[in-house]
Parts: structure tokens; C-alpha cells; sequence
């Protein structure tokens, strides 16, 4: 049976203190922590990488913590997220060309495997990997900023997975919080990240109920 899950995006939160707002989402129910790495060349920004997530490791022993890379070439920090105590390891398919190879190293570093696309690419160059991988990403916003606008269109990509795979973990991020969430529910997301909805919540612990309650039913 599919469980709904909330994970927080900290990428808008007062990163001078990553800990004390991380360790406050799960205080608030957070099931997992959403950590958005940023290259600066896969997308036009640039956040943090595996030093950083090494230390919130070392301060959070009991959380999941997936990392979503946006970065032009993931193979190249498997290896340093797997020793910094990432959990799941979501990574773009589009710079990559060898999507399997890179989904064998991850699981082989003891780390589940997600596997996202933009907003662009087709759900069919998404679906190849379905089965050597443990999460799809359906990305709602481009990737690259927190606080833009949920694309609703994106939801027909996660409809068809959802009719077509009833068992697999369907992750959607950009722009879901309260005003957005009964359409991916409706849709059949059940990975619910969730940045500046959650992180500017007057009550946090209330809003992520109120996505998983919508998302659960
Ligand atoms: C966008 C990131 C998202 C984003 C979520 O590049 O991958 O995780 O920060 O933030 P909101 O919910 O504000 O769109
Ligand atoms: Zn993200």
C-alpha cells in the first residue's frame, strides 16, 4: 500500500540555520527532508553539496534525507552523498547517458534511486527507468528557484504513471502546498515536496497534516 509522504524543501528556509529549521519540520511531522542540490550549471543557481548535508547528518541521526540533484553530472557525487548519510539519491535524467549505469551505482552505495524530469521532457523518457529505480520525480515548476508557480499541466505526466504503475512512488515538486495539493492528489502523487508552503506556514505542523490528509483521504 502506498503511504503519503511529506518532505519539506528547506531551500527557502533561513539557511544560517539549516539544523534548527530541518530539526523543526520533523518536530512538525515532516516524514522526510527534500534537500535541493544545485550545480550552477544544470540550473541557474547554486545551493549547497555533500559537506553541508555531512553535517546536518551529523546533528540528525534519524531522519530520511533524499537529495534532489540538479547537477550536470550526478555520477560524480554518488559516492560523497552515499558517505554523507543521504538516503536517496533523485537525480535528473536529461544531462545523463547512461541513466541505468548511474541507477546500479546508487543502489550499489547502499541509497535508493529517484529519478526526475523537467517540466520539458516527456514522462515517456522517465517511464524506461521505472522499473530500475524506486521513485519518479514529476517536477510541477523548472527546477533552479523555491516560490514559483505550480504547472498544472504537468499533472497529466503523473496520471499516466499512476494508472500504469498503482505501486510506485510518484514524488511532484514546485509550487504544492494547500492551494495545490488536492491535484496531485487527484492525480496520484504521494510524494509531496513542499518549500515556501510549508517553510512560511504560520503553522507548520498544521499545514503538513493538512497536505497529507489531503493527499491520504
Ligand atoms: C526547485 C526545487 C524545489 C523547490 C520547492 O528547483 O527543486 O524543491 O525549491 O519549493 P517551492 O515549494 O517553494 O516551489
Ligand atoms: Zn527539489
Amino acid at each position: 500500500n502506498l503511504r503519503a509522504l511529506i518532505g519539506p524543501s528547506i531551500l527557502n528556509s533561513d539557511l544560517s540555520k539549516l539544523y534548527e529549521e530541518s530539526q523543526k519540520l520533523l518536530d512538525n511531522g515532516a516524514d522526510y527532508l527534500h534537500l535541493d542540490v544545485m550545480d550552477g550549471h544544470f540550473v541557474p543557481n547554486l545551493t549547497f553539496g555533500h559537506p553541508i548535508v555531512k553535517c546536518l547528518r551529523s546533528k540528525i541521526n534519524n531522519a530520511f534525507f533524499e537529495t534532489h540533484m540538479m547537477v550536470s553530472n550526478p555520477e560524480q557525487w554518488i559516492v560523497p552523498m552515499a558517505d554523507a548519510g543521504v538516503n536517496q539519491y533523485t537525480f535528473h535524467i536529461e544531462p545523463v547517458t547512461n541513466v541505468e549505469e548511474v541507477c546500479r551505482k546508487i543502489k550499489e552505495n547502499g541509497m535508493k534511486v529517484g529519478v526526475a524530469i523537467k517540466p520539458g521532457t516527456p514522462v515517456a523518457e522517465v517511464e524506461k527507468y521505472v522499473n530500475i529505480s524506486d521513485m519518479v520525480l514529476i517536477m510541477t515548476v523548472e527546477p533552479g528557484f523555491g516560490g514559483q508557480k505550480f504547472m498544472e499541466d504537468q499533472m497529466a505526466k503523473v496520471q499516466y504513471l499512476r494508472d500504469n504503475y498503482p505501486l510506485l512512488d510518484i514524488e511532484v515538486d514546485g509550487g504544492v502546498g494547500p492551494a495545490t495539493i488536492d491535484c496531485c492528489a487527484k492525480a496520484g502523487a504521494n510524494m509531496i515536496v513542499s518549500g515556501t508552503a510549508v517553510i512560511g506556514a504560520q503553522d507548520q505542523s498544521a499545514t503538513i497534516k493538512l497536505l497529507r490528509n489531503s493527499v491520504q483521504e
